[in-house]
């Protein structure tokens, strides 16, 4: 089954309640939330008291993805504020092992984000932990940039990883999603697609139409 994570990050947050609640009326699978510190990327997004905020309005699964260095201090406040999955970049803190530690002993699915400078060879040893794993298909800072088709490959590899190792994550493609690229991520062996342009920029908002499209 093809999951669908719309990104808050495009949505109009001055009525975020509201947004949340009508992607998941239309069939939201999962709540993306991209939080950003303006050190490891190059902007500033949310911190915990949005997941938090969320929490309270929702039970849908809140997918967390941090864009932040280092990662491992903050962890508690994002588990505290009722995350369901939390993702990180490895590169981001020397603590990876104990990141996960932390994530999996409070219940929450943990995830590994792979930047487009990284190669899968760099955080092989990180997927036996990992319940998703995220591959950027834009250099991680900004919603509505270009889809970056050389990442593909990444895709095919780390489902051969998978299959070859029977390893249990799955496969979640973040950045440049479209009805097209879409296409190109589920037959290279993708099952979570984070959208934020595509579904929130569009100005008839039919969020039910635009979900489906990418399935
Ligand atoms: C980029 C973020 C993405 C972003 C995707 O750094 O991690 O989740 O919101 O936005 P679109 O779908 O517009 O590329
Ligand atoms: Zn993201």
């Amino acid at each position: 089954m093809i999951k669908i994570a719309p990104s808050i990050l495009a949505a109009d947050n001055l009525n975020l309640q509201s947004e949340v609640i009508e992607v998941v009326k239309a069939g939201a699978d999962y709540i993306h939330i991209d939080v950003m510190d303006g050190h490891y990327v190059n902007n500033i997004s949310f911190g915990p008291t949005i997941v938090k905020n969320l929490r309270e309005i929702t039970k849908k699964t809140l997918d967390v993805h941090l864009m932040i260095s280092p990662v491992k201090e903050h962890i508690d406040s994002f588990l505290d504020a009722g995350s369901d999955i939390i993702s990180f970049h490895p590169e981001a803190d020397k603590n990876s092992e104990l990141i996960y530690e932390k994530i999996k002993n409070s219940d929450c699915k943990c995830g590994i984000a792979i930047h487009p400078n990284v190669n899968i060879n760099e955080i092989k040893k990180f997927l036996i932990y990992a319940d998703i794993v995220i591959v950027m298909t834009v250099i991680p800072g900004f919603g509505g940039q270009k889809f970056m088709e050389d990442q593909l490959i990444k895709i095919t590899e780390l489902s051969n990883i998978k299959k070859r190792n029977k390893y249990n994550f799955e496969i979640e493609i973040d950045g440049g999603i479209n009805k097209q690229t879409a296409k190109l991520c589920i037959n290279a062996g993708a099952n979570i697609l984070v959208a934020g342009s595509y579904i929130f920029n569009e100005s008839k908002k039919n969020y039910k139409k635009l979900i489906d499209s990418l399935k």
